[in-house]
Formats: C-alpha cells, sequence, structure tokens
C-alpha cells in the first residue's frame, strides 16, 4: 500500500506584517519518493517548510505527515522527521564528533548506542576523518554533510531538506546527493526538499512542485512537465537574418512552435526528435532558405518554468556566505 507521507490541503500562511506567503498550496508526497519543491527566491519554499515540521502555524490549512496532523499531533510529526534547515544550525567552535554527539543527547539517543551510531553515519557521511577538526575549518560541503548525518541519526522516515546544496560546488552537490539517495535506497525513507536549483530538481526529484507567488503551478515528474515544453529544442542558425521572419510567417500554422532567439537564429520546440528534426529541415528547404547550422538540446525545467510563468528561476550567486554567516543555533526536530 502507498501511503503519503505529506499531504498538505489548502494551505495559508499570513505573516503578521500582512505577507501573504502561501495561498493555497495542496501537494501530495508519496511514501519512500523523493520529492522537490522548485521556486524562485520568495516563493514560499521555507515558509511551506516551516509549516510541515511544525515549526509554525498555517493561517489556515490542513497538513498531515505519515498520517498525523502537524497541528494536534506535533510531537508525533517531530519524532519521525529529519529536517536539515536552509541556515546553518551547528556549532561552529565544536568540532564534528562533538556536534553529533550534542544533538545526540537532545534526540534522546539513549548513550549507550551513541558512539556506535555516531561512528557510523560519520563514516559514511565520508567525515571520519575529519571529525575532530573544528566545523569552523569545514568546506561548505562537509558542513552540509554534517547536518545531514545529524538529521539522519534519529532514522527518519521522512527527511525534509531546506536547499540542501546551496552554494555547493558540483562536485560537492553530487557527493551530497549520492549519500542523500544510497541512505534513502538502504532504508526506504522519503526526501522532501526545497530548491531553487531546477537541474537539482529534475535530476534528483521523482515528482517536481513548481512553487511560485505562494502558488502551485503544477506538480509532475520531470520527465511530464518538460513534455509540456516538448522535450528537446532544435536551434536553426540562418545565413541571413532576413529569412528569420520569412520562417516564422510561413510556418506559423505549421505544427511546431517557434521561438525567435536572435537575428539569425530560431529555436523549434519538439516532443519526438527523431521524427520532428527531418519534417523541420525539409520544411525550411522548401522555402529556399540557406541554413548555417543546427544544433539540438534537451529541454529543462527552466524552460517549462519561463513557459508557465513567464520568468526564469533566477540563479542566486552569493547565498553561501549568507548562509554561513547565519550561524545560528537552531534546534531542529525537537
Ligand atoms: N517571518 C516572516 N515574516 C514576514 N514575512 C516573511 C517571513 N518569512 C518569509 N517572509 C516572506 O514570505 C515570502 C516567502 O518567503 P520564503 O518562504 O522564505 O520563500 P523561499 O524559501 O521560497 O525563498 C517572502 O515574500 C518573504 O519575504
Ligand atoms: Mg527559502
Amino acid at each position: 500500500m502507498i501511503l503519503e507521507a505529506i499531504i498538505t490541503n489548502n494551505v495559508v500562511k499570513i505573516y503578521s506584517g500582512g505577507v501573504k506567503a502561501l495561498d493555497g498550496v495542496s501537494l501530495t508526497t508519496e511514501e519512500g519518493s523523493s520529492h522537490a519543491l522548485l521556486g524562485p527566491n520568495g516563493a514560499g519554499k521555507t515558509t511551506l517548510i516551516r509549516i510541515i515540521t511544525t515549526q509554525i502555524k498555517p493561517t489556515s490549512g490542513s497538513i498531515k505527515v505519515l498520517g498525523f496532523d502537524v497541528i494536534s499531533q506535533g510531537s508525533r510529526v517531530r519524532e519521525l522527521i529529519g529536517y536539515v534547515p536552509q541556515e546553518m544550525s551547528l556549532w561552529t567552535e565544536l568540532s564534528g564528533f562533538e556536534n553529533m554527539l550534542i544533538y545526540s543527547k537532545l534526540y534522546g539517543i539513549p548513550s549507550a548506542q551513541r558512539k556506535d551510531i555516531i561512528e557510523e553515519l560519520l563514516e559514511f557521511m565520508e567525515l571520519r576523518d575529519t571529525a575532530n577538526r573544528l566545523v569552523k575549518t569545514y568546506s561548505g560541503g562537509m558542513i552540509r554533510r554534517l547536518e545531514i548525518a545529524i538529521a539522519l541519526m534519529r532514522k527518519p522516515r521522512v527527511l525534509i531538506l531546506d536547499e540542501p546544496t546551496i552554494g555547493l560546488d558540483p562536485r560537492a552537490r553530487s557527493l551530497v546527493w549520492s549519500k542523500l539517495l544510497s541512505f534513502k535506497k538502504e532504508h526506504d525513507m522519503t526526501i522532501f526538499f526545497a530548491t531553487h536549483y531546477m537541474d537539482e530538481a529534475e535530476r534528483y526529484a521523482d515528482k517536481v512542485t513548481l512553487l511560485n507567488r505562494g502558488k502551485v503551478i503544477i506538480e509532475d515528474s520531470p520527465v511530464r512537465l518538460k513534455e509540456i515544453v516538448g522535450g528537446n529544442s532544435i536551434t536553426i542558425k540562418l545565413h541571413n537574418s532576413r529569412d528569420r521572419d520569412y520562417i516564422v510567417e510561413s510556418l506559423k500554422n505549421s505544427e511546431f512552435k517557434i521561438t525567435i532567439l536572435d537575428e539569425k537564429s530560431l529555436s523549434f520546440s519538439v516532443n519526438n526528435i527523431s521524427r520532428d528534426l527531418p519534417r523541420i529541415i525539409e520544411a525550411i528547404y522548401k522555402l529556399g532558405v540557406i541554413v548555417e547550422g543546427v544544433e539540438l538540446g534537451e529541454k529543462t525545467l527552466d524552460d517549462v518554468f519561463i513557459a508557465l510563468t513567464g520568468m526564469r528561476v533566477e540563479e542566486t550567486p552569493g547565498r553561501l556566505r549568507e548562509v554561513l554567516s547565519t550561524r545560528r543555533m537552531i534546534r531542529r526536530g525537537g
């Protein structure tokens, strides 16, 4: 039987200052799946995660985690989830091992088991050799892996992460994800994560919920979402700039969706590249236009977001500094 790990039903959050951060969010996370909440800064991702993790209350709506109501059964929910917040949650003047020890006590892990659990997770997260170094000497990737190790100590059924790889370089990001996915597989854990990196959502989620300005735009698997904009793009580079508008005009009633890229190039959205590429080339050939080059490209979730909102999920470089400077100790999950 498939049980829903997370169900939110028409969740609204209006902050005391009047900001409507969530405007009727309904979503479902199947147990054992990896589910991404994808959206630009300010979309409401952190707000929803704070509500699901019982830190703040919604203005209206209901939320269940593994069948328990987050408002009336908050302590049951906290027992079942692990949470890695967007901001840093470690003591930087202590070692990795000491951080884990403190959290193991906070989480009530029996003292006889603490050392084994900590050693095992440090090993798994490839932090064993650096476990006795102060956290302030750690790289961004090591910090994230330590935070995840801490969240995994209680073997949560649902792991909730807010921007798990924000500011990390591609290698550090892929190490974090390989660890997360292998733990997920071994323990049949559900992962729910917020991100503004569309490639991360595309690569690591079974399902993606696109959130914008507090509203769900669409929710589906990455493959199905990309079908909305067509699976591939074919870029045609023209020899002569005046041919561009001629092609657009001549093919405007055809089956192809055409986007103007610049003076001399056009992009065709297609679902089936092996069928559509020859058709496009033939249609252009019949118009007597000289083509300088053809490029094939994969569509991304960014294309989906642009198609549905007219906006780009913007990148925000320099956020890691912000995250690290927060150095705020927050008590997680408890
Ligand atoms: N504590 C708060 N008080 C008032 N407004 C807030 C608070 N936290 C977030 N907001 C506002 O709510 C909106 C959603 O923020 P947030 O949930 O942090 O989005 P995201 O995580 O997607 O970047 C933003 O407009 C933000 O400024
Ligand atoms: Mg956020």
